[in-house]
């Protein structure tokens, strides 16, 4: 329980909200906190030559699919990033204007909040997975059309064949329904382990979400947590 509390109390840090704490405390779990990230930090795993192989093959099939109309308005498609052997996937609804133009998924100010997440669970951007049910942005940002979903749905499964994740964190309610083909609420979703294709799946806020709603930062901080348990388990 103290080992969760000192990564919530980062992670909230991290995230820009700031804990008032007795000072003799503070020193006590600085200490917890820096053995207990080492126990939760994932050391970049040599990726997996296959994977690897596989993911840049498939993004170079996605970079010239024309299989729904978004096509000719994107910029670049946005196939995703990091570890081809990665234990945490995340995957969100489909890029913006600045992963367009990137070509990354969550560079704008939703993904440096994602940044924070990770750092907070002691992961490196670099060792997990991203990704969206989306490559390609959808005009004015609009939300993803059904069609445009079973278009690519078969290129996100590739991608998560080939990383083989530990778990699935599904970034808002958008990714969620897509993904788990359900309209609940995400209120229903949350705290719970579920299933993508075999893959333990945990759904909690969009970043963008918490940018405009900061003070359900600490449920987010609470699914990672659930997420941290599921891949311990594994
Ligand atoms: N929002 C998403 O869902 N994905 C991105 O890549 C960026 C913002």
């Amino acid at each position: 329980m103290i080992a969760c509390e000192v990564l919530r109390r980062q992670y909230l840090e991290a995230m820009g909200i700031t804990l008032w704490q007795r000072r003799v405390l503070l020193a006590n779990e600085v200490m917890v906190g820096t053995s207990e990230q080492s126990v939760v930090a994932h050391g970049a795993a040599p990726a997996s030559a296959t994977a690897a192989v596989g993911l840049q093959a498939l993004a170079g099939e996605v970079a010239s699919c024309v299989k729904c109309p978004l096509h000719s308005t994107r910029k670049q498609t946005v196939f995703g990033v990091g570890s081809a052997s990665a234990e945490w996937m995340f995957i969100g609804e489909a890029p913006g204007v600045q992963e367009d133009l990137q070509g990354e998924p969550f560079v704008g100010r939703a993904g440096q909040l994602l940044n924070a997440m990770l750092a907070a669970i002691g992961l490196k951007r670099e060792q997990v997975y991203i990704a969206n049910v989306l490559k390609c942005r959808p005009p004015n940002n609009r939300d993803p059309q059904p069609h445009e979903v079973d278009c690519c749905e078969p290129y996100l499964l590739r991608q998560i064949e080939l990383i083989n994740p530990s778990i699935i964190l599904a970034l808002g309610r958008h990714a969620a329904h897509s993904l788990l083909k359900s309209d609940l609420p995400l209120a229903k979703l949350r705290g719970r382990r579920l299933t993508y294709h075999g893959i333990p799946l945990v759904v909690t806020y969009h970043p963008a979400y918490l940018l405009r709603n900061p003070v359900d930062k600490r449920k987010a901080w609470d699914d990672l947590c659930l997420a941290r348990d599921v891949v311990k388990a594994s």
